[in-house]
């Protein structure tokens, strides 16, 4: 039995590791450094200046399983053991049929036995394409509706989880799951084999079709209007019309991960999810196809009840909209993969302080600080107006960040679900204030006296009167809400740090201090307040 699982708490979902909740501050790590422990050495110093208290790293099935039926577990040992050693938890990423809608990682006999392991036919016929859409990227996967490929995999992830059951139940290294890596069809909405047209212009199955019809509220407008539209009963394009491609993909894409994750859970069920390279406006096709886009969520949640949770890669600039878009329908909020840009470490205290979230880590964190490589050039956006996309976020802050929300943390769970803790960030600043029953506090993130537009505020309710705020590149002011006790006073006012969930006061402030409350560094305080008459 695992003590690992998710959980509800003030009517949303928690992580509880070792029966104590756990908010993963974590970091993925580049795709190849998890092939070897001894390369992972100096990924965990990184980890450490950075204060991660998780990492995020790549198992590959092609490692795993090199030659069909004999599995080398040899470094997934080594990795846990590493991680224990250096006191890191882990979240395994399942690098299995699929990796960034492509299959680089299925093992050699799963690549040359096209025969047997079906690729995707994005074009009748095709193996394997050009992308006329992409600089004539080559382009193959293998096909989501290959029952040996699905059963290959399934198997091969059950060898797994049931070898971390067998090493790591007791010590609890390993408490995440990811099952594939960005599932999806790039270059078209759908198949395009014999057996996928087939399938394409049969029946849909009935119960589906009940299921859709019955969660269109949470639907994205065009989706919505397609289900709603469409016939009761009958083929993909009679009851999805435009939609039809694409949620067949779903569909499809969905069930098989859904049996992987099943056949890993049966061996041990830790909380597993599956990430989403984000669909950015453009037609199926132009991002992976059947993946858990936010558009596909209500298919991926019929098809896929395994998964725990959706988690979103986000490297756009309009980061906030995304997050908004993953918890609107009352989902906990879990981010695999983020930019390392200056947002990064803002962004971190916002998804703690506003959307509760269960995780947070900035992809190949290994080069936080950095200049940025053309890649993440391209990712984070050089193309916008916005300098502090253009800034590589500080090490130095990043910990300090990183550190002071782990030795909240047991504060901060408590009051997951709840009004207690809110914040406030630079990239929203419409939403200034924060109301906690008897006190209010206004906050400013665009001062002109503050050099630094990347500020951040959160503020943890602990009682009544007594207030925990982390702020940093910003002015507070406080005020009453009672209209009957419209006056305020200081009661204390601290400035320190948190120790496992205790405070420790480094400063009492007065004076001055309670006059000027504008931060140019990361600062954290204790205030007390008094309402009166
Ligand atoms: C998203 C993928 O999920 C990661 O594994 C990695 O390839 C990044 N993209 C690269 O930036």
């Amino acid at each position: 039995m695992s003590s690992t699982y998710i959980t509800e708490q003030n009517g949303k979902k928690m992580l509880m590791v070792g029966e104590k909740p756990f908010i993963m501050l974590a970091g993925e790590v580049h795709n190849s450094n998890s092939s070897s422990v001894e390369y992972m050495e100096q990924v965990y110093d990184k980890a450490d200046a950075l204060g991660l208290n998780s990492l995020l790293i790549p198992v590959t099935w092609e490692l795993v399983e090199p030659k069909e039926g004999e599995f080398d577990f040899s470094l997934v040992d080594g990795l846990i053991a590493q991680a224990k050693r250096r006191g890191k938890k882990l979240g395994l990423l399942w690098f299995g049929a699929w990796k960034n809608a492509q299959c680089y990682y299925a093992p050699e006999w799963v690549k040359t036995d096209l025969e047997r392991f079906k690729r995707a036919q994005v074009e009748k016929g095709k193996n394997f394409i050009r992308r006329q859409d992409f600089y004539g990227m080559p382009y193959t996967t293998l096909s989501y509706l290959c029952e040996e490929t699905k059963q290959a995999d399934a198997r091969a992830f059950s060898a797994l989880m049931r070898h971390i059951r067998e090493i790591d139940c007791e010590s609890q290294t390993v408490i995440t799951v990811q099952v594939e890596n960005e599932t999806g069809l790039m270059a078209s909405a759908r198949e395009h084999s014999d057996e996928a047209d087939t399938l394409f212009s049969s029946k849909v199955p009935q119960e589906f079709v009940i299921y859709m019809k019955l969660h269109t509220d949470t639907m994205v407008p065009d989706v919505k209007q397609a289900v709603e539209n469409g016939a009761a009963e009958g083929t993909w394009e009679e009851v999805f019309g435009d939609c039809a491609g694409e949620i067949f993909s779903a569909y499809y894409t969905a069930a098989y991960v859904n049996t992987v994750a099943a056949a890993g859970k049966k061996e041990y069920s830790l909380p597993m999810t599956a990430n989403c390279w984000l669909d950015k406006g453009g037609a199926p096709g132009t991002y992976p196809t059947g993946g858990p886009v936010s558009r596909m969520m209500e298919v991926w949640s019929y098809c896929a009840p395994e998964i725990d949770v959706i988690a979103p890669d986000i490297y756009v600039q309009n980061f906030l909209e995304i997050c908004d878009e993953y918890t609107r329908r009352n989902t906990p909020l879990f981010i695999p993969e983020c930019a390392t840009h200056s947002y990064a470490g803002p962004r971190e205290v916002y998804c703690i302080g506003h959307y509760h979230a269960l995780c947070y880590s900035p992809f190949g964190f290994e080069d936080m600080g950095e200049p940025f490589s053309a890649t993440q050039s391209y990712l984070f956006g050089v193309d916008v107006e916005d300098p502090a996309l253009k800034t590589p976020m500080d090490v130095e802050e990043y910990r300090w960040y990183t550190r002071t929300l782990h030795e909240m943390m047991p504060l901060l769970a408590e009051k997951y679900g709840t009004s207690d803790l809110q914040a406030v960030s630079c990239e929203r600043k419409e939403e200034d204030k924060m109301l906690f029953g008897t006190f209010g506090f206004q906050i400013a993130l665009d001062s002109p006296v503050v050099a630094r537009k990347d500020g951040v505020c959160l503020i943890l309710k602990e009682s009544e009167d007594t207030f925990y705020l982390l702020i940093h590149a910003g002015a507070f002011g406080y005020f009453s809400t009672d209209a009957d006790r419209p006056n305020v006073d200081v009661l204390s006012f601290e400035e320190g740090h948190f120790e496992q969930g205790a405070w420790m006061m480094e400063r009492r402030l007065n004076g001055d201090e309670v006059v000027n409350t504008m931060y140019q560094e990361p600062t954290l305080l204790k205030i007390r307040l008094f309402a009166y008459r």
